[in-house]
Order: C-alpha cells, then structure tokens, then sequence
C-alpha cells in the first residue's frame, strides 16, 4: 500500500524516482498489479444511488481560489457521513463470503479509514479532495466566458469528488434554465466513490444552487443552516431530477479501469475532457492518455477547435513514478502523438499545472 500522502488535507513531504519506460500500458504494468484484474467499465444508475442514501448527509465547504483574487465555496460531503452510511447500510450482513457486494462494502469501509492510501487497481484515492482539483475547477473560472459548457458532453476522469464538475454544475444551476441539453459524465475507478461521494457532492451543489431555490422555500422542516447538514426525501429527489429536466443536465457515472472504459457505450466523443491527478503512476498513464484521446478525437472528428482537454497535476509524484514530464513524453511518443501545453502554473512550493493537451 502506497501513502500518497498529499491531498489537499494534507501535504506532505514527498521523494523522487526516476522516469524511465516507454509509453505502452502492458510494459509499464508491475508484477505486482499484473495479478490483479481491473474492475470492468459499468455504469451506475442515478436514481438506484439516489435511493440508497441515507435521509440525512452531512457536508463541510471546500474553498476554490479564483484567478481573480476571490473565492468560491462548494459544498463536499464528509467523510465521516459517508462512513455512516457504510456502517449503517451494511451492520446486518458484513460476511462478504455470503455476497460479493459485502465484501465491496467491507474494501470501501476500509479506504474510507484511510482515504489517503492508494492501492493500485483496488483503491485509487477518490474519496478525498485532492489539490489540483481546485486548481482545474479556479482554471475553468477564469476562462468560463470563453468555453461555454452548456449544449456540450463533458467528462471528467478519475473524477474522485468531482470538483471541476460541481464547479460546471455550480454555473449551470447558478445561470437561467437553457433550451441546450449538456451532457455531464463521471468516472471513477471505484464504484462506491460514485455512490458515496461524487452522487452526494451534485446533489449538495445542486441545493445550494439558484435553480434549487424553490425547492428550499417549500421545505416543511428546513435543516439548522448551521449544522450543514440536508434532509434527503423523496421530494428532494423529485425536485433534484425535475431540476435537471430543467436545465438539460443530463448525468451519468461510469465506474471501472480506463482500459474498460466503453466510449460507444458513453455517447461517444466529449467535448470537454478534464482529469486531475491522475497522472501519478507511471504504469497508469499509457491507459489514462489513450482513454483521453479516444474521448477527445473520434475518427469522424474534421473541427480541431470543437474539443478542450485539461489535466491537472503536481509536477511531480513522488515515490509512485508520474508526473508532468512523464505524461508529457507518453503523449508525445505515441503514434501521431499529441502536444501538451501548460494554460496556469504555480511554481512555488509543491509546483502544479493545468495542461491543455491536443491530438492531430
Ligand atoms: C488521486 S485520485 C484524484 C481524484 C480527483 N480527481 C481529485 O483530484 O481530487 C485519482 C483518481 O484517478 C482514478 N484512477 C486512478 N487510476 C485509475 C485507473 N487505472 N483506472 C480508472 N481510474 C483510475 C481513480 O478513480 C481516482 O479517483
């Protein structure tokens, strides 16, 4: 087990190892991770994780600095919340030789108690909020007059607690309804990321939303403001998807390895790709980086203009072997390889970029 040890509760000392390989997934994979198979693409229903939530969750705010100087707060559910409903969910029948998906719930319950250990292809650190993540979503800010998300597929990879996405959402619901239908997909590795914290997180932004206004006035018992905390009902849940309707959101959350990932089975090409911190292991980023271009560029793709493709991520990841130089030189050395350019950097302390990066 690996402690990546430098999220964004926590930021740790890290050391280096050197970059060396070629850009292939099966050459990069350890003789360690080769036992293990990789959990297939399946996509988990919305309104199946709507009504597994508990009747109450309970949320803290994480702070986005903005290119302006301002701040934006999004709501993120807690942990410890998430670990509730684990427990609660599952008191009865914690045998997992009686069903697989106790023993999911048992391997969730697990990283949930140290959400900061990634173990390759079990366990990959998506229940907590990691740094760059704020970095992409104060990105999108700043050039949100520019790239117009509404009537466009966006997708975010190894999304974890979405928070470039809770960001798109924030504007959607915080703008007037539009006749466009945009189309916003989640994947993460583990499915009980989706389901605990990803599905929580929109809903939690969607309330605190503009577009959820009418709903909180007709609340017959309001939650304390104080104790932010939201009552999940079936109103709720009802308001929640006329809203979307609403706003032609149209949400999907795809779970499983990125060599699985089923674009056909998706729609098809995005036209916003984001993904940050997902460049850490060297072993990963042949697969990450062709999952990205598949999502990108389709064959029939003719506007070069008609896609953006962000990644977010510390210069360097040490001890596990990524890093920007590593993904930079796979994205290069592919077949007709692409070009990365970086679009915002911070150069003191732990350094980290967003890179925009383009296919031909
Ligand atoms: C360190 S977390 C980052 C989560 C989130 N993007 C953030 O910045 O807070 C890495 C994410 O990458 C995803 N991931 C890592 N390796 C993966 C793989 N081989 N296949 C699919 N997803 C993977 C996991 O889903 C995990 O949520």
């Amino acid at each position: 087990m690996f402690k990546f040890n430098f999220d964004v509760e926590d930021d740790g000392e890290q050391s280096m190892v050197s970059l060396d390989g070629n850009c292939t997934a099966q050459n990069h994979r350890p003789a360690s991770a080769q036992a293990v198979v990789p959990d297939a693409f399946t996509e988990l229903s919305l309104a199946d994780a709507l009504d597994s939530l508990p009747s109450k969750i309970s949320y803290s705010p994480i702070t986005i600095p903005l290119a302006n100087g301002g701040n934006l707060s999004l709501p993120r559910r807690d942990l410890f919340d998430a670990r509730f409903q684990l427990i609660s969910h599952n008191a009865d029948d914690l045998d997992p030789s009686e069903q697989p998906s106790n023993a999911h719930a048992q391997s969730a319950l697990q990283f949930l108690n140290a959400p900061s250990d990634l173990v390759p292809l079990v366990y990959e650190g998506g229940l907590k909020t990691w740094e760059c993540s704020l970095d992409l979503a104060g990105y999108l800010d700043s050039i949100g007059s520019q790239f117009d998300v509404r009537g466009k597929r966006v997708l975010e990879v190894g999304c974890g607690t979405s928070i470039p996405s809770l960001y798109i959402l924030h504007r959607i619901f915080s703008s007037p309804p539009s006749q466009n239908q945009t189309h916003i997909h989640f994947q993460d590795y583990n499915a009980s990321v989706l389901e605990l914290m990803t599905i929580p997180n929109v809903i939690l932004t969607w309330y605190l939303s503009g577009a959820a206004e009418t709903y909180r006035m007709s609340e017959e018992e309001p939650p304390d403001s104080t104790a932010l905390e939201l009552n999940i009902s079936e109103n709720l849940r009802d308001a929640f998807q006329r809203s979307l309707m609403t706003y032609g959101v149209h949400l999907r959350f795809f779970s499983g390895s990125w060599d699985t990932f089923d674009l056909q089975k998706s729609g098809g090409r995005y036209n916003l790709v984001l993904t940050s911190e997902t460049i850490y292991r060297m072993e990963s980023i042949p697969s990450l980086i062709a999952m990205i271009r598949g999502a990108c560029s389709a064959k029939d793709l003719t506007d070069i203009d008609s896609y953006l493709c962000l990644v977010a991520a510390k210069v360097l990841y040490f001890g596990v072997g990524g890093g920007v130089a590593e993904f930079v030189r796979c994205v290069r050395d592919q077949d007709e390889g692409g070009t990365v350019e970086t679009v915002w950097e911070r150069t003191s302390g732990v350094e980290r970029r967003v890179m925009s990066v383009r296919w031909k």
